[in-house]
């Protein structure tokens, strides 16, 4: 397993939606008669994430095409794939360990897979956070591709692959849809399992999207993490990788 680095710390057009966001949450939980939420992890859909990002996310029930809860990946080789960024995140200021890094960390430790990072290959992430949600934003009301640090691994290889990302205004970063496009025939016929960190926005349907992107692949049921939480509460998030992993039969 291995792993790699980068920078960045706070801005405003995130923060106004994510005070909206937790106070969504609390009125929606009261409502609930349920008023507080510990664990750290949302497991699978995006119910109960209250989101309220930018561009909020339309999938309440987190699965769709392709999806398939149940998967079972036990006695298969097995690979993570991840995107993350450090510097400046929100709610954790200047991170030197990116906050979907540790989860990533975390299952392959857990699980014994092999880990691989999506780097871009180029400069083109600033370090700080404000700056980031204006490229991030720009390229995805483009629908950019931009390019990652080549090769990929050797997709042949493995029978499940996890792969996460942070939430990037309620969708999957677009460098990741760069990566689902050029594997994805090396991708379909195995199962695919989603996780992403995010600060309110839950899994934002990576599931039903990554189906969507890779046709022929099994989607198993994904996993939601606060970044905040992989940054503070990692006993907390391993214990919820645990579960998840069990749930998927690891
Ligand atoms: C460009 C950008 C857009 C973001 N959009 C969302 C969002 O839509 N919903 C959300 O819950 N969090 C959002 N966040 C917060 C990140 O998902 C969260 O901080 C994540 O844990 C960062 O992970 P990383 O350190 O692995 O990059 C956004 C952060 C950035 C930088």
């Amino acid at each position: 397993m291995k792993h790699l680095k980068r920078l960045e710390r706070l801005n405003r057009p995130w923060r106004a939606a994510a005070a909206l966001l937790a106070l969504a949450m609390i009125f929606v939980l009261a409502a609930c008669g349920n008023g507080s939420r510990t664990p750290a992890t949302d497991r699978g859909t995006d119910s109960g994430n209250g989101s309220t990002t930018a561009r909020p996310d339309v999938n309440p029930s987190g699965t769709g095409d392709g999806t398939d809860a149940t998967a079972m990946p036990s006695g298969t080789k097995t690979l993570v794939v991840y995107f993350s960024r450090t510097g400046e995140q929100y709610t954790v200021g200047v991170i030197d360990h990116g906050n979907t890094a540790i989860v990533a960390e975390i299952i392959a430790e857990r699980t014994g897979a092999d880990l691989w990072e999506v780097l871009p290959a180029d400069d083109r992430y600033p370090l700080t956070y404000s700056e980031l949600t204006d490229v991030a934003k720009k390229e995805q009301n483009e629908n950019a591709r931009p390019a990652y640090k080549g090769p990929a691994p050797e997709l042949s290889e493995y029978d499940t692959v996890f792969i996460g990302a942070p939430v990037w205004w309620g969708d999957w970063p677009m460098i990741m849809y760069t990566f689902f496009e050029q594997n994805r025939d090396a991708l379909a016929g195995k199962t695919l399992i989603p996780f992403s960190t995010h600060e309110g926005s839950g899994l934002s349907g990576f599931d039903r999207k990554l189906g969507s992107a890779v046709p022929g692949a099994t989607i198993g049921k994904g996993l939601a993490v606060r970044g905040n939480d992989a940054q503070n509460r990692r006993d907390s998030v391993r214990s919820s990788v645990d579960g998840w992993l069990k749930d998927l039969g690891f």
